[in-house]
C-alpha cells in the first residue's frame, strides 16, 4: 500500500504539475541597477548551512523513495545531485522504517552521491531511535523532519493525532548527530510555528510553502470522490513566510531570532531562488521542477538543468550588483499584489 502510495505522489504530483500557477515569487520584484559596480567574476553564490559550505545555494528537496520505481528516481537525482554538486534530500523514510526490504530504495542515494551534502526525512512520529537510524542508512549529514497536518488530513489513512508532534520533534532533535531542519511540504510554516520550534530546540527550518506541488491536489487526485477539491491552495507562500518570519517591523516583534530559514515551495526559475535569497532565505529548496525535469526529459536533462541553474545564478547576483548572499540581502525589493496585502496586515517592514 505504501509503496503504492510513492508511486501516485510521484505520477500525480508530475500530472498536476504546472508552473502557470502563482505562489507569491512573481510579488517580488527587485529594482534595476543600471551600474551594479561588478563583475561575474567577482559573485560568489556559495552559503553555509549545518555547518558546512554549499557551492550552491539550491537543493533537490526530498521527494521519494520507498517502491522500485522511486528507487530508480532516488538514484537519477542522486546522480544528478552529485554531478551538478548541489545537496539532495531523500523522502520519507518512514516507509523503510516499517520494512527494512525497502531500505535499499533509499541507500541509493548515498551510493550515487558519495560526497554530496545528503538530508534523510522522516515524520515528527519517528522515534528519536528510528530517526538516527534514517540518518545513518543514507549517511547523512543532516536530517529533516517534514510536518504536513493538511496531507494527513485528506487522506482517508492518513493520522488524526497531532498532539506532541513539537515535544516528538524536541525529542528528535535532542538524540540526533547530525543537524535537523523542520519543513513543512508545501503548505508554509508560518512565523507563529517556527517561534514554537525555536523554543522547542530547532536551530533550522525549511518554510516550504504553497504555488508548486500541492498535496491536497495529489490527495485528491489520488481518489474518485475527491471530498477536499476546495481545499486546494490552502496555507501560505514561501514569500509570505519569509516575509513574516524574518522581516516583522521592531513594534511587531522583529525577525525570529536564532533560527536558520530555508525556503521552498513553487520554485520555478533561477530567478524565484534569487528572491528567496534576498528576502533571507540561506539556500532553496526545489522538488517539483526537477522531477518535472527528470521524469519528461531524462537524466541528462537534469543534470544540465542544474549546472545552467548555478550559472545562471551568478548572472542574475550580479544583475542585482551583490557580490555574495549578504550582499543579497541587503538589495531593495518591492513586494506587490497578494503579497503586499498580507505584508501589511502582519506588520512587516
Ligand atoms: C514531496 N515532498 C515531500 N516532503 C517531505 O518532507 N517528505 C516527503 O516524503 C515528500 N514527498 C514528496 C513527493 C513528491 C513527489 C513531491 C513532488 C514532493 C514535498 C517537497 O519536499 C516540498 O516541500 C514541496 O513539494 C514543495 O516544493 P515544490 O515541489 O513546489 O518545489
Amino acid at each position: 500500500m505504501s509503496s503504492e502510495r510513492k508511486d501516485e505522489h510521484v505520477r500525480l504530483a508530475e500530472e498536476l504539475h504546472d508552473e502557470s500557477r502563482r505562489g507569491g515569487f512573481d510579488d517580488v520584484r527587485f529594482l534595476h541597477r543600471s551600474f551594479p559596480g561588478l563583475a561575474v567574476a567577482d559573485v560568489s553564490t556559495g552559503t553555509r548551512i549545518a555547518g558546512r559550505d554549499w557551492t550552491a545555494p539550491f537543493y533537490i528537496n526530498a521527494m521519494t523513495g520507498g517502491s522500485e520505481r522511486t528507487g530508480r528516481l532516488n538514484a537519477q537525482l542522486a546522480r544528478a545531485a552529485a554531478e551538478a554538486g548541489v545537496a539532495i534530500a531523500s523522502g520519507s523514510v518512514s516507509a523503510a522504517l516499517r520494512e527494512p526490504a525497502l531500505e535499499p530504495t533509499f541507500r541509493v542515494i548515498r551510493e550515487q552521491a558519495p560526497e554530496a551534502f545528503v538530508l534523510a526525512n522522516v515524520s515528527p512520529e519517528a522515534t528519536p531511535e528510528q530517526a538516527r537510524h534514517a540518518v545513518a542508512l543514507l549517511s547523512a549529514d543532516a536530517l529533516q523532519i517534514h510536518v504536513n497536518v493538511a496531507q494527513e488530513l485528506v487522506m482517508p489513512e492518513g493520522d488524526r493525532d497531532f498532539t506532541g508532534w513539537l515535544d516528538r520533534i524536541a525529542a528528535i532533535v535532542a538524540a540526533s548527530d547530525v543537524p535537523v531542519v523542520v519543513k513543512e511540504v508545501g503548505f508554509g510554516l508560518g512565523r507563529e510555528a517556527v517561534t514554537a520550534l525555536v523554543e522547542h530546540g530547532v536551530t533550522a527550518v525549511d518554510v516550504s510553502g504553497r504555488g508548486g506541488t500541492d498535496f491536497i491536489a495529489i490527495e485528491n487526485h489520488r481518489r474518485l470522490r475527491s471530498e477536499y477539491g476546495y481545499l486546494t491552495g490552502w496555507g501560505q507562500t514561501a514569500v509570505e513566510c519569509l516575509l513574516d518570519v524574518l522581516h516583522r517591523a521592531p513594534e511587531h516583534g522583529g525577525p525570529v531570532e536564532g533560527v536558520t530559514v530555508l525556503a521552498s515551495g513553487g520554485v520555478r526559475t533561477p530567478l524565484d531562488v534569487l528572491r528567496a535569497l534576498a528576502l533571507g532565505a540561506r539556500a532553496v529548496g526545489v522538488s517539483g521542477h526537477f522531477l518535472h525535469v527528470l521524469v519528461s526529459s531524462g537524466l541528462e536533462a537534469l543534470i544540465a538543468e542544474l549546472v545552467s541553474w548555478r550559472q545562471q545564478l551568478r548572472t542574475l547576483f550580479a544583475l542585482v550588483g551583490a557580490r555574495d548572499l549578504a550582499a543579497l540581502q541587503e538589495a531593495d525589493l518591492l513586494v506587490t499584489g497578494p503579497t503586499g496585502e498580507f505584508a501589511r496586515l502582519r506588520g512587516i517592514d
